[in-house]
Order: C-alpha cells, then sequence, then structure tokens
C-alpha cells in the first residue's frame, strides 16, 4: 500500500482549494492569513483577507498602520487583539527582517506554535506539522485514538515523514475542512479512508464559555464605540454595566489607553 501521505498529497494537488494565499508563498501574505484563520472560517476570511492585503500590500504598511485603521479592516473577523498583536509582528518585521526559524517566528507579537509551523513549512520550508484542532482530528482518527500534546506531535511527525510539509499541513487543513469532519465524516470521499483506524472517534473543537463570549462581544462594542473618537468611562459604562471589565481587559493587551476617565483607541 502506498504511503498515507503520498495519497493525500496526490489528493491535494488535483483538489486543493484556490485560496487567495495560496497563490504564492509570500511570507507576508501567509501571515495574514493564518493570524485571521486562527478563530475564523474560510469563507468569512477569504473577502476580508483580499481587502486587508489590498490596503496594507507590504509588511511594512500594515507595521505603520494606526491600530484605527487596521479595525477597520479588521471589521467581522472578531478577535480584535489578534489585529493589534498582527500589526505589532509586522512592524517587528519591516524593523528586523524576517525571522527565518520556527523559534524565531513564536518570538513575533501574536504568533503561537501552530502559526509558527504554518508561516514555517509553507514559506520557510521547515518540516514540522502545524498542530491545529483539524490536525489533532485527522491523525486521532487515523490512529484510533483521540491524541493530545507530546503523543499528537509524534504520531504526526511520523505520518509528515519526508513529504513536504508545506503542502502536506494545507492537506491535512483541506481534508479536515472538506472530509473528515468533527461530525458525520465524508468516509465515501476521503481518499485515504483505507488504514484510517477509527473515522468515528470524536474530538470536540474546543468551546469558549458563555461568560467569555459575552464578555468578547462587549469588547467589540467598546471597540466600535472608540473608533468614532474617546469617550468616558461613564458612557461606556452606560451601555453595559460591565464595560470596566471589558475597558481594563483591553488596556491589558495595549488596545485602549486609559487617562483618568478617558478612554481612547491606543496608537
Ligand atoms: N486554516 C488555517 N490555515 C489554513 C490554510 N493555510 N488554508 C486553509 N485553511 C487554513
Amino acid at each position: 500500500m502506498r504511503p498515507r501521505s503520498e495519497v493525500l498529497l496526490d489528493w491535494y494537488r488535483d483538489q486543493s482549494r484556490d485560496l487567495p494565499w495560496r497563490r504564492n508563498a509570500d511570507p507576508y501574505r501567509v501571515m495574514v492569513s493564518e493570524v485571521m484563520l486562527q478563530q475564523t472560517q474560510v469563507e468569512r476570511v477569504i473577502p476580508r483577507f483580499a481587502a486587508f492585503v489590498d490596503r496594507f500590500p507590504t509588511v511594512a504598511d500594515l507595521g505603520a498602520a494606526s491600530l484605527g485603521d487596521v479595525l477597520d479592516l479588521w471589521h467581522g473577523l472578531g478577535y480584535n487583539s489578534r489585529a493589534k498583536r498582527l500589526r505589532d509582528a509586522a512592524s517587528v518585521v519591516a524593523a528586523d527582517g524576517w525571522p527565518t526559524d520556527i523559534e524565531g517566528l513564536q518570538r513575533l507579537p501574536g504568533i503561537g506554535p501552530y502559526t509558527a509551523a504554518a508561516i514555517g513549512s509553507i514559506v520557510f520550508g521547515h518540516q514540522v506539522p502545524a498542530v491545529d484542532t483539524n490536525l489533532r482530528r485527522v491523525i486521532s482518527r487515523w490512529r484510533g485514538e483521540p491524541l493530545d500534546g507530546a503523543d499528537l506531535t509524534t504520531a504526526a511527525t511520523e505520518e509528515l515523514g519526508t513529504t513536504p510539509a508545506g503542502v502536506w499541513n494545507q492537506a491535512v487543513m483541506d481534508l479536515g475542512a472538506t472530509i473528515c469532519r468533527p461530525r458525520n465524516p465524508r468516509c465515501g470521499e476521503c481518499p485515504v479512508v483505507d488504514g484510517c483506524a477509527d473515522p468515528t472517534v470524536y474530538v470536540p473543537p474546543p468551546r469558549q464559555s458563555r461568560f467569555e463570549g459575552s464578555l468578547r462581544q462587549l469588547r467589540a462594542q467598546v471597540l466600535r464605540e472608540l473608533a468614532d473618537g474617546p469617550a468616558e468611562m461613564s458612557e461606556l459604562i452606560e451601555i453595559d454595566l460591565r464595560a470596566d471589565e471589558a475597558v481594563s481587559a483591553l488596556e491589558k493587551d495595549g488596545m485602549v489607553s486609559v487617562d483618568g476617565d478617558r478612554v481612547a483607541l491606543a496608537g
């Protein structure tokens, strides 16, 4: 039997989704797309990615942008502190150049192990699996048990073998998104169903608590309010009694500055 990773790559070459950030391996475009895709679905990201790189075509353009301008273009993607960290990462890269190793990528603001591995493999040719919840589900099913932590990384590294990691990681992402879905996997269409140990292994995606969800919405609402200019804390509390909690969290993330009772978008 041919190795699973080779069969997967053949399938990917035929079936891969034509996504705008895949058209070339430009590190800036890949970084923007991977940060957008951290918590947002592909279909939602596509139009916003196009508008974003249109407005900020280079890493230097983004690095020099104000937070307000970046948030304008981030609208609809959610998790706004990602936008600030992405802008901050762009400004580090504009000053110092691209780090090309995984450790250096991971030192950029907002770039965690998954995103560093995705950029490192897609752009810089590093032979590492990009471990996220999709990959976790796919590999766990191939192996027949829910894997996590070091066991998951070891299994993913074995599965990857010597196939080019940038392509393999994106093939696993596509398989997880279109066929090996969390519920009702389409095993009848799966190119690597032979040898899959147990497609019923269910690895639930991480869920956000209702409390975190509502604070997140409030944070977004406060930012929309501040997009028109600074506001008094008392005005924000009129919108919602938990506005002070949202403002503290936003201040901690560097999204807003607080001077006495006056709250403003950070620069
Ligand atoms: N999800 C995260 N990164 C992705 C990518 N490069 N392509 C498709 N889906 C993704």
